[in-house]
């Protein structure tokens, strides 16, 4: 019987047919302006099916020269199948310069063909030797480096780094190797879908003169109101390691394959329960915090899983290229796997990250992609009050400066999450799931603890506030007490947290912590600060490994009575208003010690990560260095040279720093020094005395918290009049700890250790809360209403 043809929609048996273009447009001003055509085609049983089109166009002039703004322009294809080109391309909203120019920082060379090594063009900024370019590194090269390495004259890396070339790399000469994923994804672009929301093009200035930071961060750096903004790029250290040099993941020097990061996961990074002898699980949890402040990369969900998926249902296949979605990059589960293979499981699903060209923001072929940050950049609690107005604006109360709370049972919970379904894995109708200023605040119940804290601890200063200054109102009130719950969490960030992962003197000695109840000004507008992209995808992630695997529950004695088992609660944190459990976690945080920072990593991430009921869920070990490659981060041996330490020829230079076992691990895994993922490499490293990591990641830790403190004109230790406190209000914020967090916040803790973030002993004693230093809010009084005790506030407010 003749077979009849299938329905052209029958998606099993079309070809990816995209092609892409380059078409010229003359632009007023300042010659030719480039558009990139990607026109998507599917052909069906011989039938070509026109998808969609996407034209990027962009200017060649550099930033102030230009004459004509680029523009992006996305166009469907009209229904007969023609392209639309549009018929007056420039009228949409001009792309903010930085987003495409990659020379704006440090050169004048023109945007164009010619190929040149970063090398002798770009300011390094590791002590004024030249090094890499890449994608705006903070400084130009008109400012002095980074107080971290100003010790530090590096020689310039030898790799000769240069950039994929505009015009040559572009369709055609370009010899695109075969895809780099050794999974069975498919190339990024070409079959890729439309932008998300396109290129960002909020226009921030002019600046009002305000002493209050805003919440997107806008308006922080004056010059350039957009800098530590949402939706914008991850700065880099060193440039990506891509295999096209444009957005293929890395492949080994010797062009295979790198090691399936899973393999990698489960022979270097093992489960090994040591508890550390001297810090809380408390310490681990404020790290997160701080983490979920600064940044979260543009299209991963770390709450639940993804909608797109890489592998067949049932985790036995890796779908072929032709069937996945584009962004896919699915991380391969090996034949034998301790655990996976109970299951039949080959394929651990894995979304690349959205970049800057996903956006919009840059043309594919011209520069390396850059992923992107969706809250924030500063340390400025936006994972209290949101990282938008819209956010923040649905958090508040409306009243009294306060922030929105539901009361049950007398104590104050959150307000109920917008979308339960997508935020939270609850089991049942009544469990509660949070809304935060921060998605991924229901993702553990410690982490949610914090969360409550630090939410309760903005009402109970407005409410203090309101007390003292009945005549403020609902904004004034807000902003205050908004503006101390920051400075109190800053000086915990830096004067109590910081000095114990990156160490006191290091931290003294590199410009990050100044032993004075002085103001310190050391802002610089120069520096910008946008969070690295080395330090969130592989330096600060080394941190995992003091994740406790159980979660203790602890009684007024410091006796646990219970323990949770952290893969049953992800996106779960109803258990939280069990009884008196608020308190239990709470007092657990501060007693419990974390797991010690090693290469050993709880498998309750490893291998029951969002398990949601299943016998098994993801590894977050290898989910990290999936990232890393994804990001397309640089290689163990190149941040080593670039922070100081010699690079390595052979796997046994890495001896100075990393055991014999595990370089013989690192050999068998890896076929070259040069393949080792930045991850990897830098969490097996020995630690420098009185830290908690090894010199490769200290080196990058330096950096991001020496940016994230100068690039911060509202830093909390500022004497600029007009924003900063008064001397006495500033020495009261100094006494913040995370101790006083806990006596304040908790429902009724009545007993805490003076330092949180340490295990209590015979130094460091439990003591009722009375005892522990507590911020006295009568300098925040306002006298010239009420008379004139604290002439020093006076003086301040009347500015
Ligand atoms: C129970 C505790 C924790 C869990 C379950 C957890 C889980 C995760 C997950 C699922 C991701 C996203 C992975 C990806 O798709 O790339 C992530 C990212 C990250 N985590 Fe953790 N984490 C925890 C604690 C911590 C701690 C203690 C730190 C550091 C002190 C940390 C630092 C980071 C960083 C820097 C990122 C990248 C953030 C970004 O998107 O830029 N995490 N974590």
């Amino acid at each position: 019987m003749p077979q009849e043809d299938p329905p052209p929609d029958t998606p099993e048996e079309c070809i990816d047919r995209t092609e892409n273009s380059w078409v010229s447009e003359n632009s007023s001003g300042c010659g030719e302006m480039k558009c990139f055509v990607t026109a998507v085609t599917l052909e069906c049983w011989g039938h070509k099916v026109p998808e969609l089109a996407v034209v990027q166009c962009h200017s060649l002039c550099l930033p102030g020269r230009e004459a004509t703004p680029a523009r992006t322009i996305n166009r469907t294809v009209s229904d007969s199948g023609t392209l639309q080109l549009p018929q007056q391309p420039w009228q949409g909203e001009p792309i903010h310069s930085s987003y495409y120019n990659p020379f704006h920082n440090f050169t004048d060379a023109p945007y164009s063909s010619q190929s040149f090594s970063h090398s002798q063009q770009v300011f390094h900024p590791s002590g004024g030797a030249p090094g890499y370019g890449g994608g705006g590194y903070g400084f130009s090269a008109q400012h002095p480096p980074p107080a971290a390495y100003r010790h530090n004259q590096l020689p310039a890396p030898s790799h000769d780094f240069r950039f994929p070339n505009f015009i040559e790399n572009s369709l055609g000469a370009f010899e695109r190797p075969s895809y780099g994923n050794p999974f069975g994804g498919r190339p990024f672009y070409g079959v890729q879908p439309p932008p998300e929301q396109g290129c960002p093009t909020k226009n921030y200035g002019p600046c009002q003169k305000s002493k209050y930071r805003t919440i997107d961060g806008s308006c922080n750096n004056l010059r350039n109101p957009a800098q530590g903004t949402p939706n914008t790029k991850y700065n880099r250290l060193l440039p990506p390691r891509y295999s096209d040099g444009i957005h293929l993941p890395p492949v080994s020097v010797t062009g295979n394959k790198l090691p399936g990061a899973r393999l990698v996961s489960i022979v270097l990074f093992p489960d090994k329960p040591i508890p550390d002898p001297v810090w809380t699980l408390s310490s681990m949890q404020w790290g997160q915090i701080i983490t979920h402040d600064m940044s979260m990369a543009m299209g991963t969900t770390q709450t639940k899983p993804y909608a797109n998926q890489c592998c067949s249902a049932d985790g036995r296949l890796t779908l072929p290229s032709d069937r996945a979605p584009g962004q896919c990059f699915a991380i391969e589960i090996p034949d034998d796997d301790p655990l996976y293979s109970k299951f039949g499981q080959h394929c651990m699903n894995f979304i690349r990250s959205t970049t800057d060209v996903d956006r919009g923001c840059a043309p594919p072929h011209a520069q390396p992609h850059e992923q992107m940050v969706t809250v924030t950049h500063y340390l400025d609690a936006s994972l209290v009050y949101g990282s938008d107005d819209q956010t923040a604006a649905a958090l508040r109360e409306g009243a009294r400066g306060r922030l929105k709370v539901d009361v049950r049972g007398g104590r104050q919970w959150p307000p109920p999450a917008t979308n339960k379904s997508a935020t939270c894995a609850t089991q049942d109708d009544d469990e509660p799931c949070y809304r935060f200023g921060d998605v991924r605040a229901n993702q553990n119940p410690q982490l949610t603890v914090l969360q409550i804290i630090l939410l309760r601890e903005h009402n109970r200063l407005a409410d203090n506030l309101y007390h003292l200054n009945p005549h403020w109102d609902d904004e004034r009130l807000y902003q205050e007490a908004r503006k101390i719950l920051i400075a109190e969490y800053q000086h915990i960030n830096y004067a109590e947290w910081l000095p114990i992962f990156i160490g006191t003197n290091n931290m003294v000695k590199y410009g990050l912590l100044y032993k004075t109840d002085d103001y310190v000004n050391d802002y610089r507008e120069d520096v910008e600060p946008n969070v690295l992209n080395d330090h969130a995808t592989a330096a600060f992630r080394y941190f995992h490994s003091a994740i406790q695997g159980q979660i203790h529950l602890i009684g007024e004695q410091r006796k646990p009575f219970g323990a949770l088992r952290l893969s049953d609660f992800f996106n779960r944190p109803g258990v939280i208003e069990d009884g008196d459990n608020m308190d239990s976690l709470t007092r657990g945080l501060a007693t419990q010690n974390q797991e010690e920072v090693d290469p050993f990593l709880t498998s309750e991430i490893t291998d029951y990560l969002f398990r949601n009921g299943m016998p098994f869920g993801r590894d977050l070990r290898a989910i990290d260095i999936q990232r890393g490659r994804d990001h397309g981060l640089s290689s163990y041996n190149d941040y080593r040279q670039f922070c100081g330490l010699p690079k390595a020829h052979s796997f046994q230079d890495f001896g100075d720093y990393i055991s014999p076992e595990n370089i013989e691990k690192i050999a068998l895994l890896y076929a070259s020094p040069d393949d080792v993922d930045l991850v990897v490499g830098g969490s097996l490293e020995k630690h420098i005395k009185d830290t908690l990591t090894g010199p490769t990641f200290l080196c990058i830790m330096l950096e991001q918290f020496y940016r994230t403190r100068v690039s911060d004109r509202f830093f909390y230790e500022t004497g600029n009049p007009h924003i900063g406190f008064t001397p006495e209000q500033l020495r009261e914020v100094r006494k913040s700890t995370v101790s006083r967090l806990f006596c304040d916040n908790g429902d009724h803790i009545q007993y805490m250790q003076p330092e949180g973030f340490r295990v209590i002993g015979e130094k460091n004693p439990l003591l009722p809360c009375d005892a522990i230093p507590a911020i006295d809010l009568r300098y925040w009084k306002e006298e010239a209403h009420y008379g004139n005790d604290f002439p020093a506030f006076d003086h301040y407010f009347k500015k």
